[in-house]
């Protein structure tokens, strides 16, 4: 769950030599605290892993910047020379403000507006993935306006059922992205962008959903889609040149569970495209992926300060220890989004006090701002002590919000012994900086 420089020296919490009390110090709390080489590393290891998985068929290491990005963060992705995956303006934006080239920028997103797709093709991205019909008239149409060939790939709903959390999971058939293989719509969407000799089609996407274990459901889903590269080969005597496989790839949230490596999906991928080549005679396509979770969520972890702590009769005589600190859903939606879990240490002291059944809540008016429902915490913990809470980088700050009218946290890489802030904590001033007086 922590990152590779997070170490314990006298039950302290250390985040490359620096401890937790010197960075609460330095930078206040709440605050994200990332640590830089653990990105870099785990940037690196999709990038290598692609690479040696699939040799000459290596197609591009997409990071999926919603997980997380800032324009310090986008300067790395340039710096480590993997791509971009981009949902929204504002996202191609910072990709664009920390350097990123736009041939190795991707545009996502179900309903991108006329604006915004007219951007990506003036500053030429090296592909759109197109969600909807209405989208490749679009598309087209800012295509010609600029006088270029746009590259897009169709994003395909291979129908499979990824086993997470309903709200992320997006391949099986009732939901509002791509378009259905089963239903003929997939196949219709081929049409209609091969209608326009303004487009030129790269190849297929999927993504089926985040924070997956295991190999199965990509496999499948890669099974899928080589079957209908095969039907569009079939069809037309040439060959997709590109399989995007998405991201989703699975984190560890809380002791006991194991991030997915590279090492642990890609040679499942392979050997079901190996095994469709054969079957259909195709050539073996580029493989892309766009993991973001999987690179950012590791490497950061949330420290807070402990404000009140209060004990609850639950009822028989059961006691609930309710632990707050100085954030809680504004910082981290996840828990209360999709019941998602975490864990948590006293990050600037060893304690050998009792276990005790705690909840960890935030700041917020409203029960369900909980960062932790069911947490054992030491019975002397205290107003004042930090709380560092692992695995926070990926959908976290991210997905912040100013509810109640808190200041979003900053966010601090740590590298070699140093810390810097690469996004600044929000202040009053920002928070007021929209208001138009009357
Ligand atoms: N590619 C596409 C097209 C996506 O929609 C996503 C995530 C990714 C890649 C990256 O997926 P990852 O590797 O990070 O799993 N807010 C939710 C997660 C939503 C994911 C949306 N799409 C959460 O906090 O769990």
């Amino acid at each position: 769950m922590w990152s590779e420089n997070v170490s314990f020296v006298n039950g302290e919490l250390q985040l490359s030599a620096i401890s937790a009390s010197d960075l609460a110090r330095e930078f206040g709390t709440p605050a994200f605290l990332l640590d830089e080489a653990s990105f870099r590393t785990r940037a690196q290891a999709w990038k290598n892993g692609l690479h040696s998985e699939f040799g000459d068929h290596t197609g591009t290491i997409y990071y999926a910047a919603k997980s997380f990005i800032c324009t310090a963060v986008a300067q790395w992705i340039k710096e480590i020379g993997i791509g971009i995956d981009v949902c929204t303006g504002g996202e191609l934006a910072v990709a664009l403000a920390g350097g990123i080239a736009p041939n190795r920028i991707e545009l996502h997103g179900n309903n991108k507006s006329v604006s915004e797709i007219d951007r990506a093709v003036a500053i030429g991205v090296k592909t759109i993935v197109i969600d909807s019909l209405i989208e490749i008239e679009r598309v087209a149409s800012a295509a010609q306006r600029h006088g270029v060939r746009q590259g897009v790939m169709i994003r395909l709903i291979p129908g499979v059922q990824a086993q997470t959390h309903e709200k992320i999971s997006t391949a099986h058939e009732d939901v509002k992205f791509g378009f259905s293989i089963a239903s003929g719509a997939a196949w219709e969407s081929i049409l209609a962008v091969r209608s326009h000799p303004e487009l030129e089609l790269q190849g297929v996407h999927c993504h089926i959903g985040s924070q997956i274990f295991g190999a199965d459901a990509h496999e499948l889903a890669t099974t899928r889609l080589m079957a209908f590269m095969a039907r569009y080969r079939d069809e037309f005597s040439e060959q997709l040149p590109e399989l995007n496989l998405g991201g989703g790839f699975g984190i560890a949230y809380l002791a006991g569970e194991k991030n997915v490596e590279p090492q642990d999906v890609l040679p499942a991928i392979h050997r079901a495209i190996a095994k469709a080549c054969a079957e259909y005679s195709l050539e073996f396509p580029q493989i892309s992926l766009e993991p973001g979770r999987n690179i950012v969520g590791p490497t950061t972890f949330t420290l807070y300060e402990v404000g009140t702590v209060k004990n609850v009769d639950i009822g028989n005589g059961v006691i609930r220890k309710y632990v707050s600190v100085d954030g809680g859903m504004s910082d981290n939606i996840r828990p209360t989004l999709y019941d998602a879990e975490y864990s948590a240490v006293i990050a600037q002291r060893a304690s050998a006090a009792p276990l005790v059944n705690s909840r960890l809540v935030g700041k917020h008016c409203e029960t369900g701002d909980i960062v932790i429902n069911e947490i054992s915490l030491p019975s002397d913990i205290a107003p004042g002590d930090l709380i560092a809470t692992p695995a926070t980088g990926a959908y976290g700050r991210s997905m912040a919000s100013n509810y109640n009218h808190v200041p979003r946290p900053p966010v601090v890489a740590v590298k070699d012994g140093k810390a810097r802030v690469i996004v600044r904590r929000e202040n009053e001033e920002d928070l007021l900086a929209l208001d138009v007086k009357e």
